[in-house]
Formats: C-alpha cells, structure tokens, sequence
C-alpha cells in the first residue's frame, strides 16, 4: 500500500504508445472498430475498449483510475460538473414512487434539485436534521432508495457521523445507498466508503482541481453501480461528460491536492482562531474549533479540519455585506477550494434557493458569511479581514 500522496501522483497506471509521462489529451469524439462485430462486442461490453467520447475516453479513464484510488473506491465516473455528477447518479438509483432522505443543510442547486424538480418526477425528498438519530430512523421506510449528506455540510460546516448514518441506514435496509458529498474536504481529509457510504460525490470545481479555472464533477463508488451511472445517469439522462481537456487539467490539479489541503487547513485554523476573538462576529463554524458541535466526530471522520470557515457577523445581513465588500485581498465570488480566498454571502448566493424560513430550519442565518481560506499568507487575510470588520 503506497500513501495519499503517491498515489495522488501514480494513481493511474496508463501508458500510451510513445512513453509519455503525463496522459495525454484525447480529443477524440469517436473510436475506430476493427470490425462491426468489434463494435457489436463493445456495446454489448463482452470487449473493453472505447465506443464514443460520451461513454468513455482515455484521458478521462486515467483520471477516473485515480479517483477511485484516492477515495477507496473500485470505480470512478467523472462528470461536466459537481450537479452532473449528483443527477447523474440519482438519476440512476431512483425511480418514481419511490424515496430520499436527506440532511436539510445542502448546497443550493443539490437542495433546489431535491426540493423543486425532482417532486415533479414522483420522488419524495424527506429532509431532515440528519445528526438527530431519532429523525433518521423515523423518516426511513420501505420506500427509501437513498440516505444523502455533505459533511461538513455547505455553508454552515455542520458535522454528520457518516459510520453512524450508513449503520442506521442499512441495518434498516442493507440495499438503501448511502449518499455522501465529499466536496469540502476532498478524499485527502476523509473517506466515507471507508466509513460505509456507499457512493461518494464531488464538486471536483473545489478543492481537487484546486484552481478555479474548470467545472467538473466525479462519482466514486463499486463497478457495478458506477457502471450503471455511465450508462443510465450519463449516456442516456443527463450526457453531462467531462471534456478530454477538462480531465487532463482535473488530472494536473489532483497532483497537488496534499500539499495544497495541508496549506488550506492551517491557515483556516489560524483565521477560525482570530475570528473566535473577534467581538464584531457573532460566532465562528470551524470543525477544527472545540467550541463547534461536531468537532469530536470531525476528529474521528476528518485528517484535519479542511479549508472553509464561516461566521455570523453581529448586526445580521447588512453588516455582514460591509464585511464581504470591504476585503481587498479576498475575492467576492462564490465557489471554493481555489487557490486564492473567495468570500460570499449564502443567504443571497449559494443558497438563495431556499426560502427564508427553509434557510432559518436549516441553519443558515443572514448574517451569516463563507470563507473559502485560499493559499495566501494567512497573515495578510487576517489583516484583510480585519480591515473589512473595522469599516462594520
Ligand atoms: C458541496 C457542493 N456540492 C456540489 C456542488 C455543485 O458543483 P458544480 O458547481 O461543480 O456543479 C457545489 C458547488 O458549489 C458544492 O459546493
């Protein structure tokens, strides 16, 4: 068994005819069959081999062997985006009639997919406060395909005990798939297959790519069910593929996913801790402080405590946007996971598809602020932050 961080950069054991370290870039939209019984055989799948770019291509599957690696995973898909990755595989594992379960703290789009269209499909979303034992086990019933969380959940950081959810689940039923979006902390903080999840979803957007220059997206998960995504999820329902030139920069940016998570949780860490002594904020949500909920099962869940920190300012909506436009280092933008500091507002951003009163349920308070801690010098973001709070 070799470490995170060898297999970050071996993890694909492609070779291509002329000895080229790096995999190169496929942009090819078809293959060629020797014959139309080769090509009988590959759409049967009685012969590997590649059919047509949007069931698979080279560079993607070198990247795809990676992923899998990294999150202990036997397969892996990778997608357009992160919203191609997760309606590609719900897709796949549900029909109508039949059940979610989900925590209510979600990314926005994964919340208004869950809440508004997929209702329009005959699937019911049960969201619920999925820390609360006593709820899950209330909301589960024989219609339940899927149990779905994000830990540390975007954008209040919430901590859910995967290995207690994915017991829960399916002691009730071993078939219900467990659903987990690992985007926050990326396979080098935590594996939930290993924790007993049984898929794995990403925004690769964040912190795998790592550079803020491409949407992509990836599922992690057993042959058989990443098998069906490609085939259902993808070739038929969503065609959301990565582009060839997408995979092979998705594919740089993996590269240097250790040394990059290392840098962004310590700093996260030292601006969490400043923030905590700051009399303008109203409290802090870093997994890695002792005062924040979940922080024990972080500690057993988590390497570290990852790379985003958000806060309530005092005073609510309105002094929370002084801050977010007053930083001069920091960028006003939502995403995350980039190598430079991103700010935004998720009550009037990311999470504007929820209502006022599904934010409140759902913890998500006006006042509150989101902090992707980027690779500058933490100093010179304290100092920015600082800045901005002295205009509050
Ligand atoms: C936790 C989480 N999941 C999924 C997504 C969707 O990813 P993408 O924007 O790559 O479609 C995001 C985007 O911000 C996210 O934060």
């Amino acid at each position: 068994m070799t470490d995170f961080s060898t297999d970050a950069l071996h993890g694909s054991s492609m070779k291509d005819a002329y000895g080229a370290l790096v995999t190169p870039i496929y942009n090819s939209s078809t293959f060629i069959f020797d014959s139309t019984a080769q090509g009988a055989a590959r759409f049967a799948l009685e012969e590997a081999g590649y059919i047509y770019g949007r069931i698979g291509n080279p560079t993607c599957a070198a990247l795809e062997e990676t992923m899998a690696k990294l999150e202990g995973g036997e397969a892996a898909l990778v997608t357009a985006s992160g919203m191609g990755a997760i309606t590609a595989t719900i897709w796949t594992c549900i029909s109508a009639g039949e059940e979610i379960v989900a925590d209510k703290t979600l990314y926005g789009c994964t919340f208004e997919f869950f809440e508004h269209h997929l209702s329009r499909f005959g699937v019911k979303v049960h969201f619920i406060e999925m820390t609360d034992e006593a709820q899950l086990r209330a909301a589960l019933n024989e219609k339940t395909r899927i149990v779905y969380l994000e830990t540390p959940a975007n954008p209040n950081l919430k901590i859910t005990d995967i290995e207690k959810t994915a017991q829960i689940a399916h002691a009730y039923n071993p078939a219900i798939r467990v659903i987990c979006d690992n985007t926050f902390c990326s396979p080098y903080l935590q594996k939930p297959l290993s924790l007993g999840a049984d898929l794995v979803v990403h925004s690769a957007t964040k912190y795998l790519n790592g550079h803020g220059d491409l949407l992509a997206g990836v599922v992690v998960g057993d042959l058989e069910t990443i098998t069906q995504i490609r085939l259902v999820g993808i070739k038929d329902m969503t065609g959301a593929v990565l582009a060839p030139n997408e995979a092979y920069l998705f594919h740089r940016g993996v590269q240097t996913l250790p040394v990059r998570m290392e840098r962004h949780c310590a700093s996260a860490m030292k601006i969490a801790r400043y923030l905590e002594k700051n009399d303008k904020v109203e409290a802090v949500f870093y997994p890695g402080l002792e005062s924040h909920p979940g922080h024990e099962i972080a500690k057993k869940q988590m390497r570290a405590f990852g790379g985003m920190v958000s806060f309530i300012v005092k005073g609510g909506r309105e002094k929370a946007a002084i801050v977010a436009d007053s930083v001069k280092i920091a960028t006003l933008a939502v995403s995350l996971g980039a190598t430079q500091t991103l700010i935004e507002h998720p009550a009037s951003m990311t999470h504007s598809p929820y209502s006022e009163e599904e934010l409140e349920a759902a913890g998500i308070p006006a006042g509150l602020i989101r902090l992707s801690v980027g690779l500058e010098d933490p100093d010179d973001l304290i100092r920015d932050l600082q800045q901005a709070f002295e205009k509050v």
